[in-house]
């Protein structure tokens, strides 16, 4: 059999293991998936993953805390992951370890699901981790102007000056909605024993994009709110994520659609 799995911290709750099981399942291949705690040190991690590379694993998806672990302790990376400063992918090839980061085009074509023309300006909230992947995803989308804010405004100067985007306060974050295409909430904010995420959608264009990256809940309240626009919740981007990885260690055909979503709820 095929093997390959999830990498993280906890990672009991990971989603993963069912999408690859659906898919594998739907091709008639013959393959496991299972979910790996590793702890979180990068000497664990690396210990692990020589052990799985031995045990003859095709390769493994990553999630927190070791994405920025996979990227170091790969041989090679993509210049996606590379410029992710993380990655999300580790296949295990005959001589080396090749690290790619599928969370960017996985987000990206989240937002193709509702629309070819994403527009012009996209507006993400928060300057963590996840917000690299979101500027290059929206990057990709071909977004010319992408305005980020942040709590903390110094994280986010530091990556607008990485990737050339607007900066505006963080008490400024509804006026800055006036006339964007997108909203992206990349901070915890919203999340299962979290505050909610205060905001003012009304300035948004009407047929805007509204995404949040959390899949506890599935409807945060930034969602809830945003009925009236097309919406992207945690678990589109898991299952879009999940597609490179299944297609290059499976070889089968992964498609995202209602049905799979159905099952994962
Ligand atoms: P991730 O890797 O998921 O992006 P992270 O790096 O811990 O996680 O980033 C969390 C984000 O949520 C940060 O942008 C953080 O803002 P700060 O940089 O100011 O810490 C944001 N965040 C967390 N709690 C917040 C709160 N109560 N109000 C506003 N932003 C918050």
């Amino acid at each position: 059999p095929i093997l390959a799995g999830v990498a993280g911290w906890p990672v009991t709750y990971s989603l993963s293991p069912v999408i690859h099981s659906t898919w594998a399942h739907r091709a008639n291949i013959n393959g496991y998936y299972i979910p790996i705690a590793i702890e979180p040190t990068e000497d664990d991690f690396r210990a692990v993953i020589a052990g799985l590379r031995k045990v003859g694993f095709a390769g493994i998806n990553v999630t927190k805390p070791h994405k920025e672990n996979a990227l170091r302790i790969a041989d090679d990376a993509s210049g996606t992951a590379k410029s992710a400063g993380a990655a999300n992918m580790l296949t295990f090839r005959e001589d080396h370890i090749y690290a790619d980061n599928s969370d960017v085009v996985g987000f990206a074509n989240a937002v193709k699901d509702h629309t070819d023309q994403p527009g012009d300006h996209g507006v993400i909230l928060g300057a963590g981790g996840a917000a690299r992947g979101v500027i290059l995803a929206l990057k990709e989308l071909g977004i010319q102007k992408i305005t980020i804010t942040n709590r903390t405004r110094e994280k986010a100067e530091a990556l607008a000056a990485e990737f050339g985007l607007a900066v505006v306060d963080w008490d400024k974050r509804s006026e800055v909605l006036d006339g964007a295409d997108l909203l992206v909430n990349t901070t915890s904010l919203g999340m299962t024993g979290q505050p909610p995420l205060e905001i003012d959608l009304s300035p948004l264009k009407s047929k805007s994009v509204i995404a949040d990256i959390v899949y506890s809940p599935l409807e945060t309240p930034l969602l809830r709110a945003a009925k009236n626009h097309h919406t992207i919740d945690g678990l589109a981007m898991l299952m879009h994520q999940a597609v490179p990885g299944f297609e290059q260690w499976f070889r089968g055909n992964a498609k995202v659609d209602e049905d799979l979503k159905n099952i994962l709820l």
